[in-house]
């Protein structure tokens, strides 16, 4: 965590990306990009790009793009910081690490200790399961007893603390471990009467972090007895934060990958059978409700979480929970319920591998039709009852980002509740414009709906309720990208009435062009990149779009990406040769055009207020001065249009 600013940008400067890529895809030149099949899903014709000159790749198959660190994020699960280091190594970058306080050297001391201990802890447990009598008359028996073969107990490293009390802390203050430090990571506890273990009698599961490295334990009780729980958990600690876990993330990730899903279960054991049959993309909850921090794990390697719960009252009732979460994160969320009595663990126990495979492709159903045909069932003839579950299910809708399965939800959705689409998407929208404004903190009434401005999911909205001249921001915001330091020839009367010609920047003519005229951009991604140029022109220099592709905001890198890597009509034209000569006039003409198609589209957009005003108010003062705006915005309008006229003539 400790690479310096100024290195992350030296850093991410000196790397190829055609050359990081390329040491994992093989990559053919045609035209200025290279091609390759992409890694992150499964194709025969290469639609994954590599942009040297702009040093980014996109799939155009599956949309995945990004900067160097972003692939090695995505296809090597690094963390980002784990990327940059890879980085710095590979295009051979010294730099200090950043001096660490004592406290940070204390904390990573203690850090370092604890992973020590529990990796110890590992070794004896495991040992005590395979070398000791006890340990295997009691826990492999245990084990066997369930169905669970050798090399799945080997691979997840369940071991075996004996049932003497004290056994694994004496022989861990033996080699020199501290009371202080075992009941820290939570492996003893102290009372009155002294220390002993904290899982004594009981197999153990090892609980490893996406590195591989053990961060706690659960323990499980072999005789179900009442006194005590059937699992035992290790405490939070520095290095084990429960919120931030899944069991079996270490062992499954790849397979999540390849597969591109996840299959969320509920135990320990459900994660081993699974394995065990051969279906290893699956982890654990481990009994308690998802986190946002266990989604996002998962994010990291798919968008499609699939959720395999007991048959039961419970099991369905644990599918409902935590999805909201999943839906708002832009993810897939399907749910497969067993049949009663079963969990995932007996169920692969007791079906053939063919069999469970083929349940789960065949019962896999989009959660939000299970979550309606579930509603339904309860409300049956009740209209009220019925009416709760449409507001539910929609509101359920509205938490989708993206607006194309909102729509193919709501088309669906209209079938089973059996309700006009378009009923649907009036109230959908009602609640879209709802949590809209209120994101902004305005208020229901003070806002007219032609100036509703813009989440970052603008674009996702229904095309309907895009705000006027919402692609036209965006062609100027991709000419800021491409071209802001490219010059062009500003034409313009100077005081003393004289025509003069000067060089400037694209970035500094559309920046001065749009605030002198009081124009803003609506969509805040954009606005923010319309700012930092802004603000970079102020400080005499302009932004290239590295800067922007390697944002630590990822609205702002991931916009660059999208707009940097479609095609522009630009390129083609240089492609060609032909208006090599005339670039500069070409590069005018478009950035001309753009800026007055904009505003046009905005005048438009005001204008047609204006008129809603005019039909609005009896009042003829009124009426008077909003003729008058409207013939002002007439006049402007002219004169946009007679400008873009002599543009586009040229
Ligand atoms: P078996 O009952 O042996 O099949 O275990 P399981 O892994 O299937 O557990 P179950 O489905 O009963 O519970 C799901 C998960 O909840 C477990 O894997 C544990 O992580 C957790 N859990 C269950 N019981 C307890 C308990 O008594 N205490 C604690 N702390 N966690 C528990
Ligand atoms: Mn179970």
């Amino acid at each position: 965590m400790a690479i310096p600013r100024e290195t992350v940008e030296q850093i991410l400067q000196a790397a190829h990306i055609e050359e990081v890529v390329g040491e994992f895809v093989t990559l053919k030149k045609r035209g200025s990009n290279m091609w390759g099949n992409c890694p992150f899903h499964n194709e025969k014709t290469p639609s994954f790009s590599v942009n040297p000159a702009r040093n980014i790749f996109k799939c155009f198959g599956c949309g995945k793009a990004g900067d160097s660190a972003k692939f090695l994020m995505e296809h090597e699960h690094l963390t980002y910081w784990e990327a940059l280091r890879y980085l710095a190594k590979k295009y051979n970058i010294k730099y200090e690490e950043k001096e660490l306080t004592a406290e940070e050297i204390m904390q990573q001391q203690t850090r370092e200790k604890m992973f020590n201990i529990n990796e110890f802890a590992d070794k004896y447990f495991v040992d005590t399961l395979w070398n000791t009598e006890e340990g295997k008359t009691i826990g492999l028996n245990y084990f066997h007893g369930r169905g669970y073969l050798n090399p799945i107990i080997e691979k997840f490293h369940l071991g075996y603390n004996p049932i003497q009390r004290d056994a694994f802390t004496i022989y861990a203050k033996e080699h020199g471990y501290s009371e202080e430090l075992l009941e820290q990571i939570g492996l003893s506890i102290k009372n009155d009467n002294g220390i002993y273990d904290r899982y004594h009698g009981r197999v153990m599961f090892p609980i490893h972090n996406l590195t591989g490295r053990i961060i706690g334990f659960g323990g499980r009780i072999m005789v179900d007895n009442k006194k005590s729980p059937k699992y035992q958990n290790s405490p939070e600690s520095e290095i084990y934060d429960k919120k931030q876990t899944l069991y079996g993330i270490y062992f499954a990730k790849n397979a999540i990958a390849k597969n591109d899903e996840c299959i969320l279960v509920e135990g320990y054991f459900d994660v081993l059978r699974m394995h065990q049959i051969g279906i290893e993309n699956v982890v654990a909850s481990s009994g308690t409700s998802l986190t946002m921090e266990q989604i996002r794990l998962v994010k990291r390697y798919t968008k499609n979480i699939t959720m395999l719960y007991d048959g039961d009252a419970a099991g369905i009732h644990a599918a409902l929970r935590g999805t909201d979460m999943i839906l708002s994160e832009g993810m897939s969320v399907r749910v497969v319920v067993l049949p009663p009595e079963h969990d995932p663990d007996t169920f692969g126990r007791d079906f053939s591998v063919e069999y469970v495979t083929h349940y789960l492709k065949d019962n896999a159903k989009d959660f939000l039709r299970f979550k309606t045909e579930l509603l339904l069932k309860d409300a049956e003839n009740d209209p009220i009852k019925r009416g709760q579950v449409i507001r539910d299910i929609i509101e359920t809708i509205s938490i989708i980002p993206d607006a194309i399965y909102r729509v193919s939800y709501v088309k669906e959705c209209s079938q089973l509740l059996d309700i006009p689409e378009q009923t649907l998407i009036n109230e959908l929208n009602k609640i879209l414009r709802a949590k809209f404004k209120k994101s902004l903190g305005i208020d229901n009434n003070t806002v007219p709906e032609t100036d509703k401005s813009p989440s970052q999911n603008q674009e996702e909205l229904l095309e309907d309720q895009l705000p006027a001249g919402y692609y036209q921001e965006r062609e100027l915001v991709k000419l800021l990208l491409l071209y802001g330091s490219k010059l062009i020839t500003d034409e313009r009367i100077d005081e003393e009435g004289q025509r003069i010609y000067e060089q400037v920047s694209v970035a500094q003519f559309i920046v001065d062009d749009l605030k002198n005229d009081g124009f803003v951009f609506t969509n805040a991604v954009n606005k923010k990149i319309f700012d930092i140029f802004d603000r970079a022109i102020d400080e005499g220099r302009i932004p290239d779009d590295s800067f922007f592709v390697s944002h630590e905001d990822e609205t702002i890198a991931q916009l660059a990406v999208d707009l940097l890597s479609s095609p522009y009509k630009l390129d083609q034209w240089e492609k060609y040769g032909i208006f090599v000569k005339q670039e500069e006039n070409v590069l005018r003409a478009t950035v001309l055009s753009s800026i007055y198609r904009y505003k046009d589209l905005i005048i438009e957009d005001r204008r047609k207020a204006v008129e809603e005003e005019l039909k609005a108010t009896s009042d003829l003062d009124d009426q008077l001065i909003l003729l008058k705006r409207k013939k002002d915005l007439d006049d402007i309008r002219k004169q946009i249009n007679k400008e873009l006229g002599i543009v586009i003539a040229k």
